[in-house]
């Protein structure tokens, strides 16, 4: 508990609360062949948001279907995209600043956004200005794209596909309907290409109510802890049906305590692994801090364990990236995760947004939902739990649907299943936890729908970097006018 409080005494002091600094209203950067390029765009008085875009030099122009650019949320609430998604998961370079052979960036241009703002690089300038519900951050994300795409035809040809790991489902599906409202009302230039939700909370409900008897059909859990851990889950259940929201968070934290302590610490990420040995590992969950507010830990942490690196993510980040961008205020230090921005998100972390993928599913939006065999926090069965839920007229074809196994690369064995009925996609990814890009990265560049590339049958390039990464390739601050036409 005292090095609990200890890190939170820590981010509080390096949260992004910048006081009476004249920050432009929007200011980009890039390296000078284009291929990056980055800046901040202030979504709301007082908030700015940090986006960075990597463009693929892979890109065809005349494919079968136009190349995507996939737009990847991370969770949290209150994670960085920038740093986890990008240097972690999914982007050109690893953490030691070396090339990612199962990068996206293969089929796809990329583009991270610290969202919620407050989260990683993004900042506010008052505590007040942080986003406090799931349509709240979907509405700043919208207003980033425009300033992104409108007048920018270059970007307009590519198809978006909004890409979301964990808490991030949920802003994928409120951003998905505030793209598509927005298109709509000719206020917004682009061609949304899906969504995709990777091991999404999208109902909480659901999850938490299959933690106990889950965990106790893989022995993690005996049946004291699998009736304590569902009694929690009815709690919330109750919670939830009575509109206490915030209530419902504070039980969550007290179950996921209560699992730890009864399963010896299991990985919330990866249930057939023990939480990380060293102090941040172990507190990779929440804690409720004597002083009633919550603490989220070491999001990353089984993601570090992946890599032999020997700088960590928060100096990489503080370090070298910081100085290539140019932009980052001084004062300022990102954070992996920020208490502050979940705090803000409280009343609305425990909402389920399965209404949300019904409105996006009968609108004709391709769904993907792709979910990790051994992930527990948003575990497979409740996010078939949720997807029962729907109230979409093709359910019941798609659940009679054939399920068609996935093969990768040389390994001969089953790598995960699909199946599909009109625009609802389902990928089963086996022998992966929570992060499926990084457990299984071949079977996750293959999901065709994901990427609509037309080409399922591909294997797994090396990624092949045009030139050493050079920290200091910058060029000078653009004006936006010149980039983007600035709509409002
Ligand atoms: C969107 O693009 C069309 C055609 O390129 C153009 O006429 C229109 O003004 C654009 N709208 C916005 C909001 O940029
Ligand atoms: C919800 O939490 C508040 C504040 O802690 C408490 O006063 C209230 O009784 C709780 N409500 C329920 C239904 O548990
Ligand atoms: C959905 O995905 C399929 C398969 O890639 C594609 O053929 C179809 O055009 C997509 N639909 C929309 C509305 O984008
Ligand atoms: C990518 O790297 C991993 C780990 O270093 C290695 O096992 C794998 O074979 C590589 N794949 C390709 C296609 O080079």
């Amino acid at each position: 508990m005292e090095t609990c409080v200890l890190c939170l005494l820590f981010l509080g002091l390096c949260f992004p609360l910048l006081h009476g600094k004249s920050v432009k209203q929007f200011r980009t950067w890039g390296t000078t062949d284009g291929s990056e390029e980055w800046g901040y765009v202030e979504v709301r008085p007082k908030a700015h948001m940090f986006w960075w875009l990597y463009r693929s030099p892979n890109r065809v122009e005349s494919g079968p279907t136009p190349w995507p650019t996939v737009l990847w949320l991370q969770g949290g609430p209150g994670a960085s995209a920038v740093g986890i998604g990008n240097f972690q998961e999914i982007g050109p370079l690893d953490t030691d600043l070396k090339p990612r052979n199962s990068t996206w960036l293969q089929k796809a241009d990329l583009l991270f956004v610290d969202n919620p703002v407050g989260a990683g690089y993004s900042f506010v300038e008052d505590e007040a200005a942080l986003a406090t519900t799931d349509e709240h951050c979907g509405i700043d994300l919208t207003t980033l794209l425009k300033m992104l795409f409108n007048g920018n035809a270059g970007l307009q040809k590519s198809p978006l596909f909004v890409v979301a790991e964990s808490y991030g489902g949920k802003f994928a599906v409120t951003v998905g309907l505030s793209i598509a409202k927005a298109i709509k009302a000719g206020e917004l230039n682009l061609t949304l290409g899906g969504i995709a939700l990777g091991d999404s909370w999208i109902s909480p409900e659901d999850f938490v109510l299959t933690w106990g008897t889950l965990l106790r059909d893989v022995s993690r859990l005996d049946i004291n802890g699998e009736k304590k851990s569902n009694s929690l889950a009815q709690l919330i259940k109750k919670q939830l049906g009575e509109g206490e929201y915030t209530n419902a968070t504070s039980t969550w934290a007290v179950l996921e305590e209560v699992i730890a302590s009864q399963s010896n610490n299991v990985d919330f990420y990866n249930f057939l692994l023990d939480n990380g040995m060293d102090p941040l590992g172990s507190m990779a969950i929440p804690s409720t801090l004597s002083s009633g507010k919550m603490t989220m830990k070491g999001y990353s942490s089984y993601l570090s364990s992946k890599y032999t690196s020997k700088v960590s993510l928060d100096d990489l980040m503080n370090g070298v990236i910081k100085q290539k961008l140019k932009i980052i205020p001084k004062d300022m230090s990102w954070g992996e995760q920020y208490d502050m921005v979940f705090n803000a998100m409280s009343g609305d972390f425990m909402k389920p947004r399965i209404k949300e993928v019904d409105e996006l599913l009968s609108m004709g939006v391709n769904v993907t939902i792709y979910n990790g065999q051994v992930d527990l926090i948003c575990a497979t069965k409740g996010t078939e739990a949720w997807v029962q839920k729907l109230k979409w007229e093709g359910l019941a074809d798609f659940n009679n649907a054939i399920r068609e196994p996935l093969y990768c690369g040389n390994y001969e064995g089953t790598k995960a299943f699909a199946k599909s009925y009109k625009n609802l996609h389902f990928y089963w990814i086996l022998e992966a936890g929570h992060f499926v890009p990084v457990d299984q990265p071949c079977v996750a560049l293959q999901m065709p729908m994901l990427f609509n590339s037309g080409d399922p049958g591909s294997t797994v390039q090396s990624y092949k970097t045009s030139g050493p990464f050079s920290l200091l390739h910058s060029r000078a601050p653009t004006t936006c006018k010149t980039l983007h036409q600035i709509n409002t």
